[in-house]
């Protein structure tokens, strides 16, 4: 018996030799360690066996199991691992081909547009100062020397929060300009340095809404970008430096500005400040309808009123102020055509910038 187990052990290590894939394998286990191999029956036929044979052949049987569960193992992980090495020779990665590309996002043009005019402004000095989108009628409009019924109104009319019978004079509203950024400004610095104040000089960016038919050229909100400057002896030659410089940086070394007679109620002198057409260079075109100049801001300086109502005493102060539509310049610099196309939502205009 004993020697029957030594001969299977013998056939069956020697059959594993030549096993040389899975399946082999698995046919292999079947045969010399399943349920009816010989082996088994060895375990089966231990009852019949003597007294006496009876544990040796036991645990003879026993160590040829162990023997060939151990080399069937074995030839598993070898078998194992020639496989992976198989699919990594086979499947080698070619770390020379281009990557996916991620799909990046981009500000928004009028954001890109602000970033711009707040570097500009910030490297003259200007701060920037935040103010509210509601405002009431008195900020909007009567500090900045608007009285009710001034026809300049017109130009500005809005949405209301409340009703005339709420409110009366002093409706709740949505600003049309962020000029009375200005009057906010003013009062609570004037306010913190009671005693001589020293000079202000900061921007204010901004929404802001007019009850608008909507067309190309006009939307019902849009962002301002107004600029203050108050201080001891500022003059219009301040002003117009400041402005002239933004706009060569703005546009470029060789725009050229003017600046041509305006009113608003909140400024005297009042201003309008034209850029040479970028696009013909001040020959005339369509973009500039044929003038050569292109329309970029109002400005002018402040009105002694506006200082007083902003706490300054005119007699010794004196500043600047200017306002610009960052949409409109945006327009400019894309060659965009249609100021609807900025609160659209459209990927395929907004992945162009
Ligand atoms: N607030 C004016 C407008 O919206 C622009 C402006 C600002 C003009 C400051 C002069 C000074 O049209």
């Amino acid at each position: 018996m004993e020697g029957k187990l030594k001969q299977i052990q013998k056939e069956a290590l020697l059959a594993l030799e030549l096993v040389n894939d899975e399946k082999t394998l698995e046919k292999w286990q079947v045969k010399y360690l399943g349920r009816s191999s010989e082996l088994m029956d060895v375990f089966k036929g231990l009852a019949t066996l003597s007294k006496e044979e009876k544990p040796h052949i036991g645990r003879t049987a026993n160590l040829v199991k162990v023997a060939l569960e151990s080399a069937s193992e074995k030839k598993e992980n070898l078998l194992n691992q020639r496989r992976i090495h198989e699919s990594l020779e086979g499947e080698q990665i070619d770390v020379t081909l281009p990557g996916r590309r991620t799909i990046s996002g981009s500000l928004h043009p009028t954001t890109q547009t602000l970033r711009e005019i707040y570097r500009i402004f910030g490297d003259m000095g200007f701060q920037i100062y935040r103010s509210q989108e509601v405002e009431t009628d008195q900020f909007n409009f009567q500090l900045l020397n608007f009285p009710p019924h001034h026809p300049a109104r017109d130009m500005q009319d809005t949405f209301f929060l409340t009703s005339d019978e709420d409110r009366g004079d002093d409706p709740v509203l949505l600003r049309t300009h962020t000029s009375p950024g200005q009057i906010h400004a003013m009062q609570e610095h004037t306010k913190k340095y009671s005693e001589d104040p020293p000079p202000i000089r900061i921007i204010l960016p901004g929404m802001c809404y007019r009850y608008e038919q909507i067309t190309a050229r006009s939307e019902i909100q849009f962002n301002q970008v107004e600029g203050l400057a108050v201080g001891k002896e500022i003059t219009f030659g301040d002003l117009k430096g400041t402005l002239s410089n933004f706009a060569r940086r703005m546009f470029g070394q060789d725009a050229k500005t003017r600046f041509r007679a305006s009113h608003f109620p909140f400024t005297e002198p009042s201003a309008e400040m034209d850029v040479s057409c970028f696009l013909c260079g001040g020959d005339g075109c369509p973009v500039c309808k044929g003038t050569g100049w292109l329309e970029i801001l109002g400005c002018g300086m402040v009105h002694p009123t506006v200082l007083k109502n902003g706490g300054f005493n005119p007699e010794i102060y004196s500043g600047f102020a200017f306002g610009m539509g960052s949409e409109r310049i945006t327009m400019m610099r894309h060659h965009i055509e249609d100021i609807r196309y900025f609160w659209a939502n459209d990927l395929r205009f907004l992945d162009q910038f």
